[in-house]
């Protein structure tokens, strides 16, 4: 093993409690990987003041892998009753599953084909240069919302802010995300004002859709004439009548459930609203901090132009996977001790856990460990799918995985297969957590 030559830990000792986590904060931020590895060489868990710190791709698995023990209460204010909140109980299994079956993997090579469609008609359109984050990897993940999942009737522009502002205040607005109280209430408070309209968009979705889906189902019964008044009164009411095409939200309300299953429209309803969420503002995040990534590592940028030219996508999605590894949209996931644990038990690193303790299982740490990662410091595009983190791990596993692993690559194929694809400058986070203006350019 080589020898390091930072001193994050010595540094860490000298400074007073107070001062200590910031440190870890700023370290995590601005220079993650040169101190991550010092940790999993050195203090492999760190305790801090305000949580612990798992660096090493062992504790991490270990840790994600129990869902009662080290939980996720700290989404439960956030989320309220939705799935991802709950841990390991009936709610969480029961409509994990059921969406998972509802977002049928069968559909992936026709998702990759819209995502290309979509991402080209954007590109085709800016006329050589373009501001990519809110133009093209919001835009993108917005508008296969509306066409995939469904969620139609509402402007991309607050499908976007929905999500943003729950992202924001779910992930990053945490007692280990540093701020002052007013930007914290800053936060809630536009997570609050999102989601009175995103409630209200969904109750409307909700009954338009349903009214369809009736609607159809009745076509072939002799409720027509009761699908005829229905029609009639919201033609009245001066509403549009949708119909029907196959999306995530119409395969939810055509799927009829006996009341034993526990999925009901309000159900449907929360998890449409879940859909749209999870996949707007991740994709967008993922999709800049690769395209950066690639377009400043000259190497890797023309292995990545050649592939994206191939008809089979293996090679070019390999080198974005790896890439997400050095830029990833997090670099650790959060979890609260619900009751004593000793990790890394019979190890020097052996750790007992108080109930009550934040944890940082340190995601990107893990996927730098050289137990698991060979030459974890090198670029090598085609590692061991399974040891990537980008998705979670474990019981909380994303649920649009699959869905977002056709559509980040495919995102960074288009943008690439632009001849002479350059930046003017780098990814602007304005001081927040996700990337905000990235202007790129390319020959006409
Ligand atoms: C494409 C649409 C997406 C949807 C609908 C979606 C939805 C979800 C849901 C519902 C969960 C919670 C699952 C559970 O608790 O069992 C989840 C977890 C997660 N998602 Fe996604 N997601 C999407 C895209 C993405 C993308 C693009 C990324 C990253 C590049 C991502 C990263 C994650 C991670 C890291 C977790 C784990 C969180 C944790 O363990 O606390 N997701 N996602």
């Amino acid at each position: 093993m080589t020898e390091i030559t930072t001193n994050y830990l010595e540094q860490y000792d000298a400074a007073a409690d107070a001062d200590k986590f910031p440190l870890v904060r700023r370290w995590m931020d601005t220079e993650p990987l040169p101190f991550f590895k010092e940790l999993r060489e050195k203090r492999p868990i760190l305790v801090t003041p305000v949580c612990i710190l798992l660096a090493r791709f062992d504790d991490v698995t270990e840790v994600l892998n129990m869902p009662k023990v080290f939980t996720v209460e700290l989404y439960v204010a956030k989320m309220g009753d939705y799935l991802m909140a709950h841990d390991d109980d009936a709610l969480h299994t029961r409509e994990k599953s059921l969406m998972q079956g509802m977002l049928n993997r069968d559909d992936l090579p026709q998702v990759r084909a819209m995502v290309a469609n979509i991402a080209k008609t954007i590109l085709d359109g800016a006329d050589g240069g373009i501001e990519i984050v809110n133009d093209y990897c919001r835009m993108v993940p917005a508008t296969l919302v509306q066409d995939y999942f469904g969620l139609t009737g509402a402007d991309r522009k607050d499908l976007i802010e929905w999500s943003y502002w729950n992202q924001y205040d779910n992930f990053h607005n945490h007692p280990f995300d540093l701020m002052t109280e007013e930007k914290r209430q800053y936060i809630i408070d536009h997570h609050k004002a999102v989601s009175e309209h995103l409630v209200k968009y969904i109750v409307e979705l909700m009954a338009r859709r349903l009214l369809a889906v009736k609607a159809e189902q009745a076509k072939n019964l002799l409720f027509s004439l009761w699908y005829l008044a229905c029609k009639l009164v919201r033609q009245l009411m001066g509403k549009k009548n949708d119909t029907l095409t196959d999306d995530i939200v119409t395969r939810m309300l055509r799927s009829s459930f006996p009341d034993a299953v526990d999925f009901d429209i309000k159900r449907v309803g929360i998890n449409a609203g879940g859909l749209l969420i999870g996949a707007i503002e991740t994709t967008s995040q993922a999709v800049a901090q690769v395209i950066q990534y690639l377009l400043d590592s000259p190497e890797w940028l023309n292995k990545a132009v050649n592939a994206a030219h191939l008809d089979d996508p293996k090679d070019f999605d390999a080198i974005v996977w790896e890439a997400l590894r050095f830029v990833p949209i997090a670099p650790y996931l959060f979890r609260k001790t619900a009751s004593e644990y000793t990790v890394g038990k019979g190890t020097a690193r052996e750790t007992t856990i108080s109930p009550g303790t934040y944890i940082l299982p340190v995601t990107q740490s893990a996927m730098f460990d050289p137990l698991i990662f060979e030459n974890p410091d090198d670029f090598i595009p085609d590692r061991n799918w399974y040891h990537y983190f980008h998705f979670g791990f474990g019981s909380h596993e994303c649920l649009g995985r699959y869905v977002g692993m056709v559509m980040i690559p495919e995102m960074v194929r288009q943008v690439l297969l632009k001849p002479g694809i350059k930046a003017s400058g780098s990814i602007d986070y304005k001081e927040g957590p996700f990337p905000e203006q990235y202007e790129l350019s390319w020959d006409k």
